[in-house]
């Protein structure tokens, strides 16, 4: 049967326990020239918890969590099999729309990125765009509670005209944070979001994921072992392209069965 091309995934904002946020079920990707980068990985994801995954360089993280918001589709010749589903729904069936597929995901970059624009329109940009505000006041009112919720609102509040760009590191990270939040997502994504910020800035973003991991399922990449540690619930393992092993954030740093995740987590083999 063909899925609605609309794809309402309906609202996800109202459950109260730890299921399945997301389920990866016999995922493998291949990038064009028929380079593996995923073999057959099985996760799930629960929902307002927070999910890393950590793993060697080139191990496939990143790639994995392109192929949560589909943004691999835009790389000419690649190949999907296997299944990822969002609530129960297949996010590659036929009939889905990407754009609003993306909608769910809320991205947050390796190194903080604000569109060279204010402050304010960092935020209100992605609302204004979907339509999500009505009203002047309303788009306001939506700007101050995302920028409440990262933690951010108290060090910008009389800067909102300034150039988003014009603020440090860890608070252009929050601001993009907000910015995600602004398009009320159900997931966020991201890819090593303290790699470029100082121990202090890295410190209150770990702070702030936490705060939203109430709301929301988030998948964190990190090389950071005592980050993981620190703010994940769970934790995946990946080497070359293959999950190794996954389960709670204490059993993967205090008792590791495989080998390699052993080796790695304790920081005898990078
Ligand atoms: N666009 C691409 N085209 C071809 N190969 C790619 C592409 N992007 C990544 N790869 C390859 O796929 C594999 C997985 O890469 P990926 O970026 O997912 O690793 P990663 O675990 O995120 O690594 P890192 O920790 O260095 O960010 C690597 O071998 C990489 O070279
Ligand atoms: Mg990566």
């Amino acid at each position: 049967m063909l899925v609605d091309s609309n794809l309402h995934f309906g609202d996800a904002h109202h459950h109260g326990d730890h299921s399945s946020k997301i389920v990866i079920k016999n995922l493998d990707f291949w990038y064009p020239g028929e380079k593996h980068a995923l073999k057959n990985v099985n996760l799930e994801i629960s929902d307002r918890e927070v999910t890393a995954l950590i793993g060697p360089s080139g191990c496939g993280k990143s790639t994995l969590l392109r192929c949560l918001n589909r943004m691999n589709d835009e790389i000419l010749g690649c190949r999907l099999e296997g299944e990822i589903l969002l609530r129960g729904r297949s996010i590659y069936d036929s009939g889905i729309e990407v754009s609003k597929l993306r909608r769910h995901f809320g991205w947050v970059a390796q190194v903080p990125n604000p569109f060279p624009k204010s402050v304010y329109d960092n935020v209100a940009y992605g609302a204004h765009i979907h339509g999500l505000c009505g009203s002047q006041k309303e788009l306001d009112e939506w700007v101050e509670q995302c920028l409440l919720a990262a933690n951010l609102w108290d060090e910008v509040k009389d800067r909102l005209q300034e150039q988003g760009t014009e603020l440090s590191g860890g608070q252009m990270q929050r601001l993009c944070i907000a910015r995600a939040l602004a398009l009320k997502p159900e997931v966020l994504l991201m890819d090593e979001p303290c790699s470029a910020l100082d121990p202090l800035a890295t410190a209150k973003v770990e702070e702030l994921i936490d705060k939203l991991k109430r709301h929301y399922s988030i998948v964190i990449i990190t090389h950071n072992m005592q980050q993981a540690a620190r703010i994940a619930q769970r934790t995946a393992f990946f080497h070359l392209g293959e999950l190794l092993e996954h389960g709670d954030t204490e059993d993967i740093f205090m008792n590791p069965k495989n080998e390699k995740c052993q080796a790695y987590v304790t920081g005898r083999y990078g």
